[in-house]
């Protein structure tokens, strides 16, 4: 067993990443001194194949519990399903006692932990990140968020949850597309700061090991714990934390223009990277092999690491709205070493341009 817990100026969260934790739910809850009531938070495809391990744990240990589940997708990261979580709660009685258990992928804890956030000005939160993006990134860093039509994740907010508890086992339902848009993060986190991931991750598609949930696991682990590291040192997202957006700036751009529907995030977080890592050849001194090293390694894992044309107006638009540019034309997270990566403020977009075109042409 490995517990790493999370210290932070306004509390500590829990973090374990081990086989079984779903089914063994109940009692963990009851160690952390929560309940007895709880409200559990899911989505549908998650709810079928893992709320009755959970419940009947819960069961088990004297809990009682409500459930919400939501429809799959983005599109329930919204304001509406927020207010059907207040709704549902007000009328259960929940109050400051209650715990929100969130039980899904980075969808259902973005919406479950935002409205923990908002609702009787906070209520404790727990989560159990099902996807593979979730448990190596998005269920660490407190942020959690809903999105407007305007923009994603435009109303958020911070609250760590009490704890995280990733069961690898669950990622064995997961479809190979959001498994390998997890990949994405996990070969991120190798890129600005551990590349034993990166070795890890190539030993792993050598063996055809990639899904299996015994040696994913500790690079799970690896990730969740950096990220864990970076955010006790910087929670709000101003000095270090901002290195985790490496390929974030072309890939938000991406999401955006295509309207959210064409790439995963991670898929869009992937051709970022294939951008980050030649802008870092030209701009940082990155040395050139290594960048496509780093590029081919990305296509390996099945992700996209080019553009079928030329992204239009609506990509640079999204580029230019980059709320954290600064004055500079574009602020970008470049790495001068795979295993290292420093913010560059760059006064053009000229390079981008031209190695945005290079992903087109190689092609
Ligand atoms: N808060 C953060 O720091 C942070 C970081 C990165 C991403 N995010 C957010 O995370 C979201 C994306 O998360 P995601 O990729 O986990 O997407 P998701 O939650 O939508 O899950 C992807 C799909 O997989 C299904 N699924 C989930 N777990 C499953 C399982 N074990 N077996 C079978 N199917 C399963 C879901 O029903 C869904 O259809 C985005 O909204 C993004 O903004 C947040
Ligand atoms: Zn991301």
């Amino acid at each position: 067993m490995s517990v790493l817990t999370i210290r932070r100026p306004a509390g500590r969260t829990i973090l374990r990443v081990e086989r079984g934790l779903i089914g063994r739910a109940g009692p963990l809850i009851a160690a952390l001194g929560a309940g007895p009531r709880v409200e559990i938070v899911t989505d549908s495809t998650v709810g079928r194949h893992y709320a009755p391990r959970m419940i009947s744990s819960m069961r088990r240990a004297g809990l009682r519990f409500g459930m919400t589940v939501l429809a799959p997708g983005e599109r329930s990261k919204s304001l509406k399903s927020a207010a059907r979580l207040y709704d549902r709660w007000a009328r259960a009685g929940a109050d400051r006692t209650t715990l929100v258990v969130a039980l899904g992928g980075g969808v259902v804890g973005d919406l479950a932990g935002f409205a923990a956030a908002t609702y009787a000005r906070g209520l404790p939160w727990i989560i159990f990140p099902t996807t593979l993006l979730a448990q190596a990134d998005a269920s660490v860093g407190g942020k959690v968020a809903v999105n407007l039509e305007q923009g994603k994740n435009l109303i958020g907010a911070y609250h760590h949850p009490r704890a995280v508890f990733s069961d690898p086992e669950a990622l064995a339902t997961l479809s190979d597309r959001a498994y390998r848009s997890g990949l994405a993060e996990v070969a991120k986190m190798g890129m600005v700061s551990r590349p034993a991931i990166l070795a890890s991750l190539a030993r792993l598609l050598r063996e055809g090991r990639l899904r299996d949930a015994a040696a994913i696991l500790p690079l799970i682990r690896a990730c969740a714990r950096e990220k864990a590291r970076i955010v006790a040192r910087d929670e709000r997202d101003r000095g270090v934390r901002r290195l985790l957006n490496f390929g974030h700036t072309v890939g938000h751009a991406l999401e955006a223009a295509e309207g959210y529907g064409r790439y995963t995030h991670g898929e869009a977080v992937a051709v970022g990277m294939a951008a980050a890592l030649r802008m870092s050849v030209l701009e940082a001194g990155l040395d050139p092999v290594s960048a496509a090293e780093a590029e081919f390694l990305l296509s390996r894992l099945g992700l996209p690491t080019r553009l079928r044309k030329s992204p239009g107006k609506r990509f640079w638009d999204a580029l230019a709205r980059d709320k954290k540019r600064g004055r500079a034309a574009l602020r970008m997270v470049l790495s001068p070493a795979i295993g290292e990566a420093k913010v560059f403020e760059l006064p053009s977009l000229t390079t981008l341009r031209r190695v945005i075109e290079s992903l087109v042409r190689s092609g």
